[in-house]
């Protein structure tokens, strides 16, 4: 063996020994750096080509060769051998608490109608529910409105395919204005006591401005049974006002019309800034409007086959977007609905 192809093999060992040493890519690059590189060991040792006699050239030339290749796979090897350690490395640790993820909540409106719903439960109320697309039967005739009501206009109401509908016709088909044709729906399909709540969504033919929508949510209650009196429909939104607003606040009941119920009211509750004294909230008046209610209309019980002799009811139903609008101090509807989370992240 010529002295070169020593020093080659040797060279070899060395970087090899070398590599087992290297912990890190940069170790690694160093010592590429230092064997493989233009300027470095294996370039100096082919330099010496030069030197063997030209005998020697053939057997020197593949030892080089050989050992060029072996050192290059073996920079392979500690290569990927490192990037395995650090894979391992970063695996996922199972034991570790898991990162929280950013959870979003309940929108205002949503809060409020759980809300209210938990405090009519809490009095026996279960939850109705009734179609968005309501027929003119349910959403009027049946509640005792008029044939000239003004809130069946076709301006004040979605009506759905009036070129062959007539927009008096018992089957034509809206988008509901209240959440009372549940009341219709709830006594069609329960038999006598009928107590329930109904959240959801309305819509009428408004222009948005700061306190109207074209879609909005009500709750709706409905309570008949045997002798059911205005003195328990002020007790029950007595107790409602109460949980909602804070245990010092007082209803009143102001009369009012209503086609659905008989006598109807409209009924406030004491002012929750000034407790009733009369501010800039209740406009001197002491007192918030908050919704309609009435006792249930006699030709109500009668368009569901119950008969008014031997029944009777009362029935309620609120804007949640008042009520929210009243709880936050918001003065501007639209805001509920514009979805900007700067105004949602504080409720
Ligand atoms: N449906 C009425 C409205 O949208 C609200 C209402 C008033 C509902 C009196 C009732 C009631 O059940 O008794 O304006």
């Amino acid at each position: 063996m010529t002295e070169l192809e020593e020093k080659l093999l040797a060279t070899l060992a060395e970087a090899k020994d070398a590599l087992a040493q290297a912990k890190a890519s940069s170790a690694i690059e160093e010592l590429r750096i230092k064997y493989l590189s233009r300027k470095g060991v294996m370039t100096a040792l082919m330099g010496q080509m030069g030197t063997v006699p030209p005998a020697d050239k053939p057997a020197v030339g593949k030892t080089l060769n050989l050992v060029k290749k072996q050192m290059e796979a073996a920079f392979q090897e500690a290569t990927a051998a490192l990037s395995d350690q650090s894979a391992t490395a970063q695996a996922i640790d199972v034991t570790l608490p898991a990162r929280l993820r950013a959870l979003g909540h309940q929108h205002p409106i949503t809060q409020v109608m759980e809300q209210a719903v938990a405090i009519f439960r809490r009095m026996g109320f279960v939850v109705a529910d009734g179609p968005d697309l309501e027929d003119v039967w349910h959403n009027f005739d049946a509640l005792n409105a008029p044939q000239d009501h003004p809130s069946r206009a076709v301006t004040d109401t979605f009506y759905f395919d009036l070129e062959h509908h007539d927009y008096l016709a018992k089957d034509t088909m809206i988008l509901r204005t209240q959440t009372s044709p549940v009341q219709i729906r709830a006594m069609e399909t329960h038999p006598a006591p009928v107590r329930i709540v109904c959240p959801g969504r309305c819509y009428r033919r408004d222009t948005p401005d700061a306190t109207h929508g074209m879609s909005f949510h009500q709750i709706e209650g409905l309570y008949v049974d045997k002798k059911v009196s205005l003195a328990d429909l002020k007790g029950t939104l007595s107790y409602y006002a109460k949980e909602m607003f804070g245990s010092n606040v007082k209803i009143r009941f102001r009369p009012h019309f209503f086609p659905f119920t008989e006598p109807s009211v409209e009924w406030d509750a004491s002012c929750m800034a000034c407790g009733g004294k009369g501010c800039k909230v209740c406009k001197g008046t002491g007192w918030i409007e908050i919704s309609g209610a009435g006792m249930v209309n006699p030709q109500v019980l009668r368009n569901v086959g119950w008969d008014p002799e031997q029944l009777s009811g009362y029935a309620f139903g609120m804007g949640i977007e008042r009520i929210a609008m009243i709880q936050y101090g918001i003065n501007d509807l639209r805001l509920l609905y514009e979805n900007d989370l700067r105004f949602l992240h504080q409720f």
